[in-house]
């Protein structure tokens, strides 16, 4: 499928399937005029509404696909300015996080131009992230991101924290003429405050380990996506964030637990009284778990949604055989489905599968800002994106 209408006529197909009823046929040549005359069409609400259930379906590299059909789709469209953005990415946060029992939410703002590719941007990777700071405390993740929100001129509250919550960027679409520095015709973007009462957490302790909840660790409890791009029948949405809830072991075995990420293995390990000189390493494997229980503990006692991964691998496999009942193939990503904890206890890893991608979809994008030789320089985003097809799920 390559030009814009046969992409259109494949999702409005789609579209009737999963509604289970026949296409209708002005629909279609409504369709046809309106590109013709703009060169792209625009998506009815119920459009949207499947395609972002679908596009989630689609994603091989997410375990959680069983509450697809779940999905809340929100039509933000008519949404320009980084303002109003911010404001409606607050609702979404306030919606998806429900006093804890999370739902899955997906917004969508203005699709990309047809001509120019122009849309607004947001340019975190998530909603809510921990800046980092080289050499000091936080996510060092986040430290180029963070460097960046420095830039434009956003401070940490204080001197710089393990869990300061960074600013939202959000970049305006513009109106392509005369708009100074920002390259290619996009507004400059602007950030906002996230405010803490916005942003529900989990402060992190153990049922058993009394040291741990001592540590200072927390987490926040709704992941929000923010820099993928949504593709429905050829139409691009590059601001259109979406959300589930953590498993477990996204924020015992990796957020906090990689080298290269808040690393607190060692530090557990020495509270639990073992040695980190220890031969055969295995200190490691002690502390991940008892890190996982202590994160999957704190969750569930604060009644904040998630998922354990033997929980999450069961789904899985319903999911697998609800999609092989209705007559579609179940495509996966076997790297990004097996848990990074116990990989060999889950199914998941017993289970030989093809990663396929269909549309429609969410993809990698490039992000608006860039990294040069340890400056950052913000660039024109628009229509230049890439599918990252390397590096560890995240
Ligand atoms: N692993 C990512 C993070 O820790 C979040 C990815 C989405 N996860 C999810 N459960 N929907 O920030």
């Amino acid at each position: 499928m390559y030009t814009l209408l046969e992409r259109a006529a494949e999702f409005l197909e789609l579209c009737a399937r999963e509604l289970d009823r026949p296409q209708d046929p002005s629909r279609w040549d409504q369709v046809r005029r309106e590109v013709e005359h703009r060169g792209t069409y625009t998506h009815t609400f119920e459009e949207l509404q499947v395609g972002g259930r679908v596009a989630w379906r689609n994603s091989t590299r997410c375990i959680g696909r069983l509450h697809w059909p779940s999905l809340v789709v929100r039509d933000h469209r008519n949404l320009h300015r980084p303002g109003e953005i911010f404001r409606a990415l607050m609702d979404h946060l306030r919606f998806a996080t429900n006093q804890g029992r999370i739902r899955s939410t997906l917004s969508i703002f203005p699709p990309a131009d047809p001509l120019t590719g122009r849309a607004p941007r947001i340019w975190n990777g998530k909603l809510v992230r921990y800046a980092g700071y080289p050499d000091g405390p936080g996510d060092p993740e986040e430290i180029p991101f963070t460097r960046i929100c420095r830039e434009l001129g956003w401070r940490p509250e204080g001197k710089p924290g393990e869990f300061d919550l960074l600013p939202v960027v959000i970049q305006g679409a513009g109106d392509g003429e005369g708009v100074p520095g920002g390259g290619g015709g996009g507004e400059e973007p602007q950030w906002f405050q996230l405010p803490r009462k916005e942003v529900l957490e989990v402060e992190i302790r153990h049922p058993r380990l009394p040291f741990m909840g001592e540590m200072g660790l927390r987490w926040y409890a709704v992941p929000v996506i923010t820099d993928m791009v949504l593709e429905l029948g050829g139409i691009e949405y590059p601001c259109a964030p979406f959300n589930g809830w953590f498993m477990g072991t996204e924020i015992g075995a990796r957020n906090l637990s990689d080298p290269d990420r808040y690393d607190l293995l060692p530090r557990v390990a020495l509270g639990m009284g073992l040695d980190p000189e220890e031969r055969t390493g295995l200190w490691r494997d002690r502390a991940m778990l008892e890190l996982n229980e202590a994160v999957l503990h704190s969750f569930r006692e604060d009644g904040v949604t998630v998922v354990d991964h033997h929980t999450a691998s069961r789904q899985w496999e319903a999911f697998a055989a609800r999609e092989r009942n209705a007559g579609r193939p179940v495509y996966g990503d076997w790297s990004w489905l097996v848990p990074p904890l116990s990989g060999s206890t889950s199914s998941v890893f017993h289970t030989e599968m093809e990663n396929r991608v269909l549309s429609p979809n969410f993809y990698y994008q490039d992000p608006p800002w860039r990294e040069d030789g340890g400056e950052a320089l913000h660039a024109c985003p628009f229509h230049i994106r890439s599918r990252r097809e390397e590096g560890a799920p995240a």
